[in-house]
C-alpha cells in the first residue's frame, strides 16, 4: 500500500482528551479515531491488526473443533427474563431501546442466553454432542468507566465461545484444551510472557474460573503472582481459597497491575435448565447440556499489546499482528530515478506478497522517520541515492533498532524466501 494514498494521516500532537497511552498513540499514528468516550472507529490500518489476532483467534477455535457463527446485537427480553438477567437491577452495563411496533431490545453484552436458545433447535439426543459455537462479535456495555482507550469501550468486539458437552469429563477436557489455546493464542499475539492463567472465583459450578491476566501498569485488575512457579490468582481468590491448595504461600506472591485479556468459566447447567436445552442419553433419559463459556477482546488485546512494547518513539508491532510487515521509505527528494528503483522494490515486494507499506510522499527525510516510528512496523527499509550507488539498503528493525546493510539479493532471502 501506497502511503500516499491512506486517507489517515499521523498526527504530530498527542490528543489531549486521552490518557491511556494506547488511545494516545493509536490515534496519533491513525489506527483508530475516537468517536466519543469509549466508543472509537477502527481505521484501515487498525483493522489491518484487529484482522491478524482475529486469524489467529479463528485458527486456534477451529482447531479444538470450534464453529463459527455471528449472533445478532439486538436481544430478546423473554429469553433473558427466563435466567434473570434482563433487570436493570441485576445487570447494570445494559443497553437498551424501545421498538416502534411496542416492548423492549436490549443490546447484547455476552451471547449466553441466544446461543443456549440456539442450540435447543439442533440438540437432541447425545449423538448431537459435543458443540462447540464461537462468535466474534460486538458487544455492547454501559461501561461506567472509559479510560482505558480500547482496552474498555462501551461497544467492543469479543470472541465468545459457548461449549456443550454431555458429561462432566467431557466439558472438564473441552475447558482444558480451550485453556491451552489460549496459552497459544496470547504466545502468537506476542503477549505470552506476560500473560498468567490466572486463577478466579468459580460461580455454582466449579471452584475456579480463569481469567488470562497480563502483567501491566496500565491494567486495571490486580493479581498475586508467583512468576517462578507459573502461578496467579487474583484478589477474590486471594480472599476466598485455601492458598496451600493451589501450591503457594500468601507471601511467595507479589502483587502486579494486570490486564485480563480473556477468561474460562464453566457454566454447568445454569442456562440450558432455565431455557430448556437437554438431549436425550444412551438410555433414552433427559438430561441438560453442561456448557462453558469462553471470551477474548481482540481490541483489549491490541491495546495491551501497545501498552506493552511501545517505546518513547511510538508503537512497535509483534510480526505476528503488524499491519505490514516492512515499511519502504523512499529518500528520493523527487529524483525521477531513485523514486522509479524504489518503486521497483515495491513491485518486488507486492509481487510476492510481502505486506508493505511504501512511504513514496514527498515530505521531509525527518518526517518520514518520526511517522515510521511512530506507525511501528517491524522492518523499515531506507532507498535512497545512496543506496543505488552501493547496492545496500537500509533495514532497521524496530524492536531493537538495529540496523543492517542487505543486498537487494539479501533482502529477497529475508523477507520473500523466509515467508514462503
Ligand atoms: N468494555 C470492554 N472493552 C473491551 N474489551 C472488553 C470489555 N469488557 C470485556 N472485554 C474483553 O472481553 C473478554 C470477555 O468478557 P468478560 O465479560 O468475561 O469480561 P469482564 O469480566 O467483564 O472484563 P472486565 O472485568 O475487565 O470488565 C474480556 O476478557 C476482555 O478481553
Ligand atoms: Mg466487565
Amino acid at each position: 500500500m501506497k502511503q500516499s494514498q491512506l486517507f489517515t494521516k499521523t498526527r504530530k500532537e498527542v490528543p489531549s482528551d486521552e490518557v491511556s497511552k494506547n488511545a494516545q498513540l493509536l490515534i496519533q499514528a491513525g489506527y483508530i479515531h475516537k468517536e466519543m468516550a469509549g466508543v472509537y472507529t477502527f481505521l484501515p490500518l487498525g483493522i489491518r491488526v484487529i484482522e491478524k489476532i482475529n486469524a489467529i483467534i479463528r485458527d486456534e477455535m477451529n482447531n479444538i473443533g470450534g464453529q463459527e457463527l455471528i449472533m445478532p446485537s439486538l436481544q430478546d427480553a423473554e429469553i433473558w427474563k427466563k435466567t434473570n438477567r434482563w433487570s436493570d437491577d441485576l445487570v447494570d452495563v445494559w443497553f437498551k431501546s424501545k421498538l416502534s411496533a411496542g416492548g423492549e431490545v436490549g443490546f447484547g453484552w455476552t451471547h449466553e442466553e441466544v446461543v443456549t436458545h440456539l442450540m435447543t433447535q439442533y440438540i437432541e439426543s447425545y449423538k448431537d454432542l459435543p458443540r462447540y459455537i464461537y462468535q466474534i462479535q460486538n458487544k455492547f456495555r454501559n461501561e461506567t468507566r472509559a479510560k482505558s482507550g480500547i482496552m474498555r469501550t462501551r461497544e467492543f468486539l469479543m470472541k465468545d465461545l459457548y461449549s456443550f458437552a454431555r458429561t462432566e469429563e467431557e466439558h472438564l477436557a473441552f475447558y482444558d484444551a480451550c485453556a491451552e489455546a489460549y496459552t497459544r493464542i496470547f504466545n502468537r499475539i506476542g503477549i505470552g510472557s506476560k500473560t498468567y492463567k490466572t486463577f478466579a472465583s468459580g460461580g455454582a459450578f466449579s471452584k475456579f474460573s480463569h481469567e488470562y491476566q497480563t502483567i501491566s501498569d496500565a491494567g486495571e485488575d490486580i493479581i498475586y503472582v508467583n512468576e517462578e512457579k507459573g502461578i496467579a490468582i487474583n484478589s477474590e481468590v486471594l480472599a476466598d481459597a485455601d492458598l496451600s491448595e493451589l501450591g503457594v504461600t500468601r507471601d511467595e506472591l507479589t502483587e502486579r497491575k494486570s490486564i485480563e485479556v480473556g477468561n474460562i468459566f464453566s457454566l454447568g447447567t445454569k442456562f440450558s435448565e432455565a431455557l430448556g436445552l437437554t438431549f436425550k442419553d444412551e438410555t433414552g433419559s433427559e438430561k441438560p447440556v453442561i456448557m462453558g463459556s469462553y471470551g477474548i477482546g481482540p481490541a483489549r488485546s491490541m491495546g495491551t499489546v501497545v501498552e506493552l512494547y511501545a517505546d518513547e518513539k511510538g508503537i512497535v508491532w509483534p510480526e505476528s499482528i503488524a499491519p505490514f510487515q516492512v515499511h519502504l521509505v523512499e529518500l528520493s527528494g523527487g529524483d525521477a530515478e531513485i523514486k522509479d528503483y524504489a518503486e521497483g522494490i515495491y513491485d518486488m515486494f507486492t509481487d510476492n506478497k510481502v505486506e508493505v507499506l511504501y512511504d513514496e510522499r514527498d515530505v521531509r527525510a525527518g518526517e518520514k522517520f518520526a511517522d515510521s516510528d511512530l506507525l511501528g512496523m517491524p522492518y523499515r527499509i531506507v532507498v535512497s541515492r545512496k543506496t543505488k550507488e552501493e547496492g545496500k539498503f537500509e533495514v532497521v528493525e524496530r524492536k531493537t533498532g538495529e540496523i543492517k546493510f542487505f543486498t537487494e539479493e539479501e533482502l529477497y532471502q529475508k523477507f520473500i524466501n523466509a515467508n514462503v
